[in-house]
């Protein structure tokens, strides 16, 4: 006599199965979502170094004052920049040439970027994070560093000078 239940038994077996991969489906997205949270501190540096978008302009390293180019003890050049819509502050960067420079920048609104014309120096600038970006310029010369990152009505006017100087 066959065994009345014996399908119920195979279709038993068949959907344990698919619970077992639906339950592994889970859990490993569930690791990938806390490999990638964790993994966030592995970030590039322009990404690592926080700060406060509503009091820049009124304490630290971002005030009006301290904005632009700064030559550091060692002899290299920082130079600070905050965006905003629509502009950057400051809208003219001096920087020398043939020696090494970083830049800092962030943002006191919404994501913007930069980019400085015929060279590599490109970056996101986000509110809340210090971008930086460290080269040195070869020769002398103009270049443009426009917005790069849509931030509003005013983007496509939205850009600044660096003026590398011998
Ligand atoms: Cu700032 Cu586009």
């Amino acid at each position: 006599v066959p065994d009345p239940h014996a399908s119920a038994k195979v279709a038993e077996s068949i959907e344990r199965r698919w619970a077992f991969l639906a339950v592994l489906l889970i859990a490993s997205t569930i690791a990938v979502v806390i490999f990638t949270g964790l993994r966030w501190s592995a970030m590039p540096p322009s990404r690592v170094e926080t700060i406060s978008p509503e009091t820049l302009n009124v304490s630290g390293e971002f005030v009006e004052s301290n904005l632009g180019s700064a030559v550091e003890p060692d002899g290299s050049v920082t130079v600070r920049i905050v965006a905003q819509q629509y502009s950057f502050t400051p809208q003219c960067l001096l920087v020398p040439a043939g020696v090494p420079i970083t830049f800092r920048a962030t943002s006191a609104d919404v994501v913007h970027g930069f980019l400085v014309t015929n060279t590599n120096i490109n970056s996101m600038v986000e509110p809340g994070y210090i971008a930086t970006f460290r080269t040195t310029f070869a020769q002398p010369g103009d270049h443009l560093m426009p917005c790069h990152e849509y931030c509003g009505t005013g983007h496509q006017g939205m850009w600044a000078h660096v003026k590398v100087i011998d």
